[in-house]
């Protein structure tokens, strides 16, 4: 039995709160007192609820601002926070930013000066658990400091019920749990950890509704737009379904108008976000509208490059690759997660497609963009996978030959149907696979690169490189990092680049031609 297996079962020692003394109960949930902590649990996550699948209509509301008598809670006072995980969290940073900004809060980078903490967490493998736990130790040593200080824990681990029972026996120090179904509540969360000497758990295990016109402070040239919330394929392996709750859709008119917005301030580049943006629309009753409608819409609009993440390969359907051949703003990239290339494994992860479907899948979008770059995720050593099903992952990364790949050695998260399954895969040789895997993706992704050698791209200027100031570096609209020299004026300008040296992991080329308006500058 792997380690990842066992420490997982361990979770299950923090489930058991029946000794913790309940003081006081009313409308506003119930006070209880674990280890000499009041907390006041409005309400905290459970499985058997994050599982349920209800029929009831999603309501969107219309956020008027935050209330006036909550504007000035942060005048005065600094925040920081860490963001762990996804693009999905990052974006709702950017949302947490806008809140706490709206309330007066100034950000900082510097903890030690910080009257606010947060802490935006990711469930998705062991690991990113582990790494917010070591970073709770450090704070701990702040907070015994400075007492003032409000310590907040969200995002997804704070819909785990394991987490947050956790927290409330080892993490006293904590001030503030909630979730990610209402980060719209964090004005109020904030006002109740300031007035009250209580740990305050506010967690939703049923996803609220959608709640738009929340203020978002972004940065860059980029940007995140969210088309859908939630997941609901339940892969055996994965948590999100259960912390980001059921499938639900923003109206067209509410992201159109959002993209639009972004367009006009001149932004450059905007990322759909969605756990499964192919299942977009399929939840609305009054509307006949999918993902390749909004494609198709958003291809109208002035804004030079359009991503999108996650696909799920099941629902990739003819229509979105008719759609993506058009081009313009729809960048040639496709990131397609795969898992494994093991129609068994796939089975077992429940991903409900054959390695065939995503074969075929891949061919017909090869055809209609034969310049298409194809990036994916993939998982090694899933509970009783073989040296064979290993092998049919690495066939099909050949076949496929992907220009790079987030790989994963399975993580067992609780109250998900994988960590039941029996796991006679030892750790080492997870390991051993992991690193082939990624070898021969390295390969590929190198000989990928090399087709590129002489060739002209364009390349969206992001500013100096991090490793080398005498470089500019940008990426192509196929998301690979190209370095060149160049003016630093370039920067937020797309430009024409010839690769003259390309690498594993950058292109190196040569400025050849840039837009009269920089060369002006
Ligand atoms: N919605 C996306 C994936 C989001 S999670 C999709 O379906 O494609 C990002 C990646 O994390 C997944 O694609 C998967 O490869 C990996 N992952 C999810 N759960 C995992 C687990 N329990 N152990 C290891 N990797 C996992
Ligand atoms: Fe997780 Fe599967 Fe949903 Fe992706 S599609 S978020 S892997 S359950
Ligand atoms: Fe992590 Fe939640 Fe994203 S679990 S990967 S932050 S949706």
């Amino acid at each position: 039995m792997s380690n990842n297996t066992k420490d997982s079962k361990d979770y299950s020692k923090y489930f058991d709160m029946s000794g913790a003394k309940v003081i006081r109960e009313d409308e506003q949930g119930k006070i209880i007192r674990v280890n000499g902590r009041d907390i006041h649990i409005v309400s905290q996550p459970s499985y058997k609820d994050e599982k349920r699948r209800g029929k009831e209509e999603i309501q969107v509301h219309y956020e008027t601002g935050i209330p006036d008598e909550l504007k000035d809670l942060g005048r005065g006072k600094t925040y920081n926070i860490t963001t762990y995980g996804c693009q999905m969290n990052e974006h709702d940073t950017e949302v947490i930013r806008g809140m706490l900004e709206a309330m007066g809060y100034t950000g900082t980078e510097d903890r030690n000066s910080a009257d606010v903490i947060l802490l935006n967490t990711c469930a998705i493998r062991e690991n990113a658990e582990d790494k917010v736990f070591g970073e709770l130790g450090h704070l701990k040593h702040l907070k015994l400091e400075k007492p003032s200080l409000i310590l907040g824990v969200c995002g997804c681990m704070s819909q785990e019920e394991s987490v947050v029972s956790r927290i409330m026996q080892k993490h006293a120090f904590v001030d503030l749990i909630f979730g990610t179904h209402n980060i719209h509540r964090l004005p109020h969360l904030l006002k109740d950890a300031y007035f009250s000497k209580e740990m305050v758990v506010e967690v939703w295990s049923k996803e609220g509704d959608i709640i738009e016109n929340l203020p978002k402070k972004r940065e860059g040239m980029k940007g995140w737009v969210n088309i859908m919330y939630g997941c609901d394929k339940f892969c055996t392996y994965c948590i999100v379904p259960y912390t980001r709750g059921k499938e639900r859709s923003r109206r067209p008119q509410d992201v159109l108008a959002e993209i639009r917005d972004l367009a006009r301030q001149g932004f450059q580049e905007i990322t759909l976000l969605g756990q499964n943006v192919n299942a977009y629309g399929k939840d609305f009753e009054d509307l006949n509208y999918s993902f390749a409608d909004l494609l198709a819409d958003v291809h109208k609009i002035d804004i030079p490059r359009i991503r999108f993440t996650t696909s799920h390969p099941r629902d990739f359907d003819d229509p979105l690759i008719d759609v993506l051949a058009k081009r313009g703003n729809l960048v040639e990239h496709i990131h397609l997660p795969v898992q494994s290339g093991s129609t068994e494994v796939l089975k077992k992860m429940s991903r409900k497609y054959s390695r065939e479907h995503y074969l075929e899948l891949v061919r017909k979008i090869k055809q209609a963009i034969p310049d298409v770059v194809l990036t994916t995720d993939i998982i090694v050593g899933f509970p009783g996978e073989t040296e064979a099903q290993f092998e049919e992952t690495m066939s099909l990364v050949r076949e496929v030959r992907y220009d790079s790949a987030y790989t994963f050695i399975y993580s067992p998260r609780a109250g998900t149907p994988a960590a039941e399954m029996e796991d006679n895969v030892p750790a080492e040789v997870k390991r051993a696979r992991l690193a082939r895997l990624n070898e021969l993706l390295n390969e590929i992704g190198r000989e990928r690169n090399e087709e590129l050698r002489g060739r002209l791209v364009e390349v969206l200027v992001e500013g100096e490189s991090k490793t080398n100031a005498e470089m500019l570096s940008g990426r192509t609209r196929t998301n690979k990092l190209v370095h060149f020299q160049g003016d630093v004026a370039l920067t937020g300008q797309r430009v024409e680049v010839r690769i003259t040296e390309p690498q594993t992991w950058v292109l190196k080329g040569e400025l050849v031609h840039a837009p009269e308006r920089a060369n002006a500058g």
